[in-house]
């Protein structure tokens, strides 16, 4: 239900649009951005339309349902940052991370859209998750000194230094034997650079590497414009 109330929130935002084309109303996060509309649509909840509760709760149970798995093996979720990891040494035998794309995306931000519904959903259950107003921003490794001047320290030396420590830690966790899988999408050779230097000063060494297609070709910063559809999965071993 959690899940269904964020769902909801996005598509009653003043930043949802009409979308003429289908005649529907669109989702404030079309893109990994809040951006400017010159309008906005409001849907009805209650009614059976696009973005109503009913067809939310439809949505969610489709995932579920697509994902449930029913062979009574149990997983064990904890959160923490990547730069100290709870996982005793050598520990697993693969590890795989979808880290953050250097400065693509102010996660830490775009996640306080969702956290404050939350935090009032299940926060009761997991206080230890929702202790604060907003998401914690400190430990982010993200690039955006540009960006925002309240981020002047997330600069490129810092990212290079925290995504340094995240690969650390993996590297630790993993056994000898063992194997890491990275994603990872850019357009900008800095962006490389630093993500590769912190897997290579880690330890760390790329064997292989497959571009797979993750992005979904109808969102919305696809549409008329050349965009990344693909990410690159990089198959690392310990030397
Ligand atoms: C490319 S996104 C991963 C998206 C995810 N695969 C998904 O489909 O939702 C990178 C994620 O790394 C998280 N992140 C940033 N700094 C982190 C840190 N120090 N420790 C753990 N996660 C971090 C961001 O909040 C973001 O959710």
């Amino acid at each position: 239900m959690a899940c269904v109330l964020d769902r909801q929130a996005d598509y009653n935002s003043s930043l949802c649009r009409w979308i003429a084309r289908g005649e529907f109303i669109g989702n404030t996060f079309g893109r990994q951005a809040l951006g400017i509309i010159w309008d906005f649509a409001e849907v009805n909840p209650f009614s059976h339309a696009s973005g109503s509760w009913s067809g939310a709760v439809e949505w969610v149970a489709r995932v579920i349902e697509a994902n449930a798995d029913f062979s009574g093996q149990q997983a064990t979720v904890q959160q923490s940052s990547a730069t100290a990891h709870p996982l005793p040494n050598d520990a697993a035998t693969l590890f795989c991370t979808d880290p953050p794309y250097y400065d693509l995306v102010p996660y830490a931000d775009l996640s306080d859209f969702y956290y404050v519904w939350l935090k009032r959903s299940i926060g009761a259950d997991h206080p230890s998750m929702f202790a604060d107003t907003k998401t914690p921003k400190e430990q982010e490794i993200v690039q955006l000194a540009e960006r925002n001047k309240e981020y002047s320290y997330k600069t490129r030396e810092r990212f290079e230094e925290l995504m340094g420590q995240a690969m650390q830690e993996a590297r630790r966790v993993v056994e000898a034997s063992g194997i890491g899988i990275v994603f990872f999408a850019h357009k900008g050779t800095a962006a490389w650079e630093s993500q590769l230097q912190a897997m290579i000063n880690a330890g760390w060494v790329v064997t292989a590497s497959w571009p797979i297609d993750t992005e979904r070709g109808a969102r919305l910063r696809a549409i008329n414009s050349a965009t990344l559809a693909s990410s690159i999965q990089l198959v690392c071993r310990p030397p």
